[in-house]
């Protein structure tokens, strides 16, 4: 069987997360330009193919922080035995095979270094298998095993309803292991007392925003993406939440939060996915080792004084949730709260989706929460 390197739709970057200029709360001018500095790779997005970085996104140098580093909690690890139509059945060899709703599909999983548990004539009934190119940007290609699937078909998650994506690029149109994440949000959402504010940057599919304003709250989704907005528009549509109060915004994520923070814009809620390497619509560059530190910092100047969460996702990275964990503390110095920071696993289920297995990490997480 053949092993591939998974990998999310933005990518590829060298280095570690660098020190950067800080100023204090005055506002000093940077000691050096922060944002789009490295020259980057071409890369695909969604089947959009970018080359030179045509614009600059804004930037400033990182505040000061003074008071005590929040509480924390280490290391957390947050397990999802799948949810609503989706569930990992078994993984090994390089692969995993999982459940989305009525199909059964093989992807390529570089952490599955294990044997199969289940039998070859079931992974071999497999209704979609995803051949790639093994290199980490590579196209791919879907092959059917009995007949040839349409591009789409509806999935349901949380009680949103969604499309399932047969992509170039080995995706399948969600990331199931923010499940958990979303799960978390939607509680938030539905106990709090008022109508929170939420922000999902690098939203993709949208399906975390879908799950949020279906929970009541006002959510801006920010993806760099057009072909990916219209995606997320068209699951707004498909569950006939059109008229839910969502933003759906193409645009640079590190621009958009720069502006919200100079107009003075709060959000309660900030989930952020950042790719290791993205670009902006414009070409902006997004080097997640190069610009963590300054996203953290603005999303803290935009959080609400009564927010209730930042939640960051990292993944295909070379680094320890300890690097994010100790960034998101020292980027929420004198909040309060607490820094719950380890990975995101899902755990096979079975054919059935009850019968738990083997856990397959998928990503690091750091959240920040005010108790
Ligand atoms: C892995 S996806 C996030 C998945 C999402 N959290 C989910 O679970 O549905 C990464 C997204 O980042 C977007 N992206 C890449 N670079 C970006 C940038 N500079 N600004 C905004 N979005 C960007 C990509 O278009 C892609 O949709």
């Amino acid at each position: 069987m053949v092993k591939h390197r998974e990998s999310r739709p933005g990518h590829k970057a060298a280095g570690g997360l660098g020190a950067r200029p800080r100023r204090d709360m005055s506002g000093k001018p940077p000691a050096k330009p922060a944002h789009a500095s490295k020259p980057a790779k071409p890369s695909r997005d969604h089947g959009e193919r970018v080359t030179e970085p045509r614009d600059v996104a804004p930037e400033r140098p990182l505040m000061t922080r003074s008071g005590e580093r929040p509480a924390e909690r280490v290391p957390v690890i947050l397990e999802s035995l799948g949810a609503g139509d989706f569930h990992l059945i078994d993984s090994g060899n390089g692969l995993k095979l999982e459940q989305y709703g009525p199909y059964r599909i093989v992807r390529p999983e570089a952490q599955a270094l294990w044997p199969p548990s289940l039998a070859p004539h079931v992974w071999d009934n497999a209704d979609a298998i995803f051949t790639g190119d093994t290199d980490e940007d590579g196209m791919g290609r879907w092959r059917f095993q009995r007949e040839a699937l349409g591009e789409t078909w509806p999935l349901q998650l949380l009680g949103v309803d969604f499309l399932g994506r047969f992509t170039a690029f080995r995706h399948v149109g969600v990331f199931p292991e923010q499940i958990v994440h979303w799960a978390w949000m939607k509680e938030q959402v539905e106990a709090a007392k008022r109508p929170l504010k939420v922000l999902n940057l690098f939203g993709y599919t949208g399906v975390a925003s879908l799950v949020a304003a279906a929970a009541g709250a006002e959510v801006t989704h920010v993806d760099a993406s057009k072909k990916a907005i219209g995606w997320a528009r068209e699951n707004q549509a498909l569950g006939r939440m059109e008229k839910l109060p969502i933003r759906w915004i193409c645009e640079d994520a590190m621009k958009f939060i720069l502006r919200e923070e100079r107009r003075g814009s709060k959000y309660d809620i900030i989930l952020t996915d950042p790719p290791k390497f993205g670009r902006g619509p414009n070409g902006e560059v997004w080097h997640l080792f190069e610009h963590l530190p300054l996203m953290l910092d603005v999303c803290r100047e935009i959080l609400s004084p009564k927010a209730l969460g930042l939640v960051l996702t990292a993944y295909s990275i070379r680094a320890s949730f300890y690097s994010i964990h100790e960034l998101m503390r020292e980027t929420m110095r004198g909040a309060g709260g607490a820094v719950e920071s380890g990975e995101l696993v899902i755990r096979e289920a079975g054919p059935d989706g009850r019968t738990p297995g083997r856990a397959l990490s998928t990503s690091l997480f750091s959240r920040w929460v005010p108790k």
